[in-house]
């Protein structure tokens, strides 16, 4: 299927690993181009010359990074046609342990962040005509998980602000949609020290029983792959999505069982 992203000037954050490199690589093999974000430059150099696309080191919860970037993204690629908010994590502790810095800086990666790069991007992507945003949100947004509760309701705003930003951009042309994972077989999960890791210390298992148990949380019993999200994001990027804004796209295995 021709997806209509020849040419056209993507923002692609958190895009050194997991689910946003895939999501680069995916845009970038459509012809896009795509400017790659996150902190570690040399990653960010090494995958974007792999596939031919650009690169910023930036912060994403440093301001004015974020307006930076997508200045960065207009003045090297002409434009900012298309922007994918993806850059989050999230770690394994307790509601009673989690501390303010704990919230506060949630609340910046998944909130302030995403919310300062379309506030700079849509009145841009408005005044050329239109323009794609999606917000990597999560299935945790939409039923809470203790596993990190700051995480969870940082991404239910996320999904919230992905709604408000649609709801104003409308009219411009600019579509604006979240996806929402389940758990993603990513290097947030399976790097050593990640989630699988995490979990299992905290309830005392090994990882690959940690994994099981998360799997079985599952209706379709297993983790996606990173390119199966990917897939889902640069499908509400194309031309065959010209009528979806405001959604909630579950990408979850069936997580949650609701039909919104
Ligand atoms: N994996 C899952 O099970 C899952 C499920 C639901 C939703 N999600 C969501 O999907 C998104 C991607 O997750 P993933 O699993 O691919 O995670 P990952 O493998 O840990 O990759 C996270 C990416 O975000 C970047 N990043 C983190 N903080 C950043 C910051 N302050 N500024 C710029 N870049 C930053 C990281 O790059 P640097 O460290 O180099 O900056 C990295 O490229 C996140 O929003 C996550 O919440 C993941």
């Amino acid at each position: 299927m021709e997806l209509g992203l020849d040419g056209k000037a993507c923002i692609v954050t958190g895009a050194t690993r997991g689910i946003g490199l895939a999501t680069a690589r995916l845009l970038c093999a459509e012809g896009a181009r795509v400017l790659f974000v996150g902190r570690d430059a040399a990653e960010l150099e090494r995958v974007s010359a792999e596939c031919g696309g650009d690169f910023l080191a930036a912060d994403v919860t440093s301001p004015p990074e974020d307006e930076l970037i997508v200045r960065c993204c207009a003045e090297q690629l002409g434009a900012v046609d298309v922007l994918v908010n993806n850059a989050g994590t999230s770690f394994a502790r307790p509601l009673e342990e989690l501390t303010d810095a704990d919230w506060q800086a949630q609340w910046e990666l998944h909130v302030m962040g995403p919310m300062r790069l379309m506030r700079a991007a849509a009145p841009l992507m408005a005044r050329g005509g239109g323009g794609r945003i999606v917000n990597v949100c999560s299935s945790a947004g939409k039923r809470p998980s203790l596993t990190n509760a700051a995480y969870s309701v940082t991404k239910a705003a996320q999904l919230s602000l992905s709604r408000v930003f649609a709801d104003r951009h409308a009219a411009d042309g600019v579509l604006v949609n979240a996806v929402a994972p389940g758990p993603v077989s990513s290097p947030l999960w399976m790097a050593p020290g990640g989630l699988a890791e995490q979990t299992a210390a905290a309830r005392g298992i090994s990882p690959e029983e940690a994994l099981d148990a998360q799997r079985a949380k599952v209706p379709l019993g297993r983790f996606a792959e990173p390119e199966e999200i990917a897939a889902v994001i640069a499908f509400l990027c194309s031309v065959h999505a010209g009528t979806v804004t405001g959604a909630a796209w579950s990408a979850d295995g069936g997580s949650v069982p609701v039909i919104i």
